[in-house]
């Protein structure tokens, strides 16, 4: 009934303790979140080590989950151990070696009153395979869209949290992108500085200084965001937190996407549509720049166990 061209080695996931085949789908189309994007998720990946799968971060994952289901008002009937342990149950019973792993709570089937007065909450986990986020060629560096409509900004909404309905604005953008030829979006914020991408943080680079923006300015503080400011550091790369203006982006040496999903990708293009007539540039000389190729080389090291340094980030599924 379900195809799984789009999630490679999917067979079974958990749904509130039990495992089902992907094909079955035990929920009613009056669930509260899939009509007001009443849910909270997670985005984690595992990534092939000699050790077997290991799940990159998985104790900061589970914290933000926990966070952010307290910003959607949410008590979890679940501990994080649980749930932990209940992601690795995931990646073997799908027999994994790498996977995209997804948490997701959500209000579930009871009233559709705004307020889910009636509605259990619900804990849905699956995995698969996922491979480039932006397609197999973003390693050549991908062009993005700088939109005409700016991030929702924090004092509207806690942009920490991961919560479901926030994401139709990443979607629409998203698609708004590609229906004008760029590969992804880049949202600016109210204070028309560059945000983040519907769901990717940004560095630039310019004469040797990382630059990435943090939660003042209206964006989701990635985990692949910290995890490279403290790589970059090691490797002796000068590192600043600072907001980034426009004109700072379209000059910079080099800039990147990061994010579990997306990894590292280097943005070589940009179309800038935020105001008049679109205009088209190029970040640098328009090629992947030496800082983000090492940057990437690195993460790809430290995700895979290759450096003992970070092996702290690491979870191996068969302890
Ligand atoms: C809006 C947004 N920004 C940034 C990120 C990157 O965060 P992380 O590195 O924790 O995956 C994501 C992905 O989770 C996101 O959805």
């Amino acid at each position: 009934m379900f195809d799984t061209s789009q999630f490679p080695k999917a067979k079974k996931y958990w749904y509130n303790g039990q495992f089902y085949d992907w094909d079955q789908a035990p929920i009613h189309p009056m669930t509260h979140g899939l009509h007001y994007g009443t849910s909270v998720f997670e985005g984690i990946r595992a990534y092939p080590t000699v050790k077997g799968p290991a799940i990159f971060r998985l104790k900061e994952h589970i914290d933000r989950f926990f966070y952010s289901a307290g910003v959607a008002k949410m008590s979890l009937p679940w501990s994080r151990e649980e749930i932990g342990q209940a992601i690795k149950e995931v990646i073997k019973v799908n027999n994994l070696t790498s996977a995209y792993i997804r948490p997701l709570l959500f209000y579930a089937y009871g009233n559709l009153g705004l307020v889910p007065k009636f509605c259990p909450i619900h804990l849905v986990i699956g995995a698969w395979e996922w491979g480039a986020y932006l397609g197999d060629k973003a390693h050549e560096g991908v062009t993005v869209y700088i939109l005409p409509w700016r991030r929702l900004h924090w004092s509207q909404l806690d942009m920490s949290a991961k919560l479901g309905g926030m994401y139709i604005q990443s979607t629409i953008c998203g698609l708004e992108a590609r229906m004008k030829g760029a590969d992804e979006a880049v949202f600016l914020n109210l204070e028309g500085r560059i945000a983040e991408g519907p769901g990717e943080n940004i560095f630039i680079i310019k004469d040797g200084l990382l630059i990435t923006n943090d939660r003042r300015e209206s964006i989701l503080e990635g985990i692949t965001r910290s995890s490279l400011l403290e790589i970059a550091a090691d490797l002796g790369f000068k590192t600043s937190v600072n907001p980034i203006s426009k004109e700072q982006f379209l000059g910079a040496d080099e800039a990147f996407f990061c994010g579990t999903a997306v990894e590292v990708v280097a943005i070589t293009q940009v179309i800038d549509a935020s105001e008049g007539e679109p205009k088209k540039y190029l970040i640098g000389s328009g090629q992947v720049g030496p800082y983000t190729l090492k940057l990437k080389d690195a993460y790809h090291q430290c995700v895979r166990g290759q450096n003992p340094a970070y092996e702290k980030w690491l979870t191996y599924v068969y302890d």
